[in-house]
């Protein structure tokens, strides 16, 4: 087949010159990026998926901007702060141990594992009666089938306004409905990511219990909210509700002891002092990345913002 014929089939913007078309149904690799021959010919699953949630703090960006954090070999891949797990997506290791205290986060990905099939046509009953009545109705609702409340929060995470999570005192989700109106996205690969997560372990708890597990084989990959101590400054606490001060020292006892047991961490986190001072220069090496972020695309709060990466020094073979 010409490339003039399959141009119009999908592309990977992951893998520049890449393009997928496919054989009585068989995904078929097409590559003219020297770099990406060797996928050639590889089937569909082996490339990235997109995540299918959209998660403050989310590190597609990360992954884009810096692929070479994550090329690392393992024996199992191990997310302690899972969120819309961007990375876990990317990498699609065979062997994962995965996990967030969010219970919203964790049933979607239960029922995406075991019903992908009823999460999308309970997102297509959705997408015909969306509306703003029918948003706020979903948005009340508490339905107790595990696929319906997958569906509930796939739902309000992808209309709501900016994308934003956020609950009450109770745990009830409370974002207003937003602007975007597409419940099934063109692109979404629920089968695949349903594929992916046949391979992992899946728990709802705190970090420790994670991070408690690695040892030598691992890549833990640690994305905590960011929070950094009071500098008497008035500098904010930022998500300090979320993960307290005292959780950043836990995090950072942890992901120390798991370093000495053989595991590779790689944790990403506030680029600040108090941060830094938090882990052994013997034991982590740290280096920053910054990225573009616009807030609420004001040119005001279009500002570079730099991250910590925090890595395993003599990372383990
Ligand atoms: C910055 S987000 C992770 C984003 C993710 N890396 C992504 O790409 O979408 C941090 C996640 O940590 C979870 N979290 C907060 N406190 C936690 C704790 N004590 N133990 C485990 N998970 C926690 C939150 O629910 C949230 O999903």
């Amino acid at each position: 087949m010409s490339r003039q014929k399959v141009e119009n089939l999908f592309t990977y913007p992951e893998y520049p010159g890449c393009i997928d078309i496919r054989v009585l149904g068989r995904p078929l690799l097409l590559t003219e990026n020297p770099r990406d021959f060797e996928l050639a010919g590889k089937v569909l699953p082996d490339l990235p998926l997109k995540p299918f949630l959209k998660w403050p703090g989310g590190k597609r960006w990360l992954v884009q901007r810096a692929p070479a954090f994550f090329e690392q070999t393992y024996d199992r891949y191990v997310e302690p702060f899972l969120g819309g797990g961007a990375v876990y997506l990317y990498n699609r290791p065979r062997n994962a141990l995965v996990g967030d205290v969010n219970p919203d986060v964790i049933c979607v990905y239960n029922a995406m594992r075991s019903s992908w099939r009823g999460i999308l046509s309970e997102l297509r009953r959705h997408q015909i009666r969306h509306s703003e009545h029918h948003y706020y109705a979903v948005r009340d609702a508490e339905p107790h089938d595990a696929v319906e409340k997958a569906a509930r929060i796939l739902y309000l995470n992808r209309t709501c306004f900016n994308g934003i999570y956020r609950v009450n005192r109770n745990g009830k989700f409370n974002v207003p409905k937003g602007t975007k109106d597409s419940v099934v996205f063109p692109d979404d690969n629920f089968e695949a990511v349903s594929n992916l997560l046949q391979a992992a372990v899946i728990l709802h708890c705190d970090f420790e219990e994670i991070v408690s597990r690695c040892g030598a084989g691992d890549f833990l990959f640690a994305d905590p909210p960011y929070t950094v101590r009071h500098n008497n400054n008035g500098f904010i606490k930022y998500n300090e509700k979320l993960f307290s001060w005292s959780d950043q020292q836990r995090l950072a006892v942890a992901l120390s002891a798991a370093h000495r047991r053989g595991a590779n961490v790689l944790c990403t986190n506030a680029d600040h002092e108090s941060v830094r001072a938090l882990y052994d220069p013997g034991l982590f090496e740290m280096s920053t990345v910054t990225r573009f972020s616009s807030i609420s695309g004001a040119a005001a709060s279009r500002r570079h913002f730099s991250e910590l990466v925090i890595r395993s020094r003599g990372r383990h073979a």
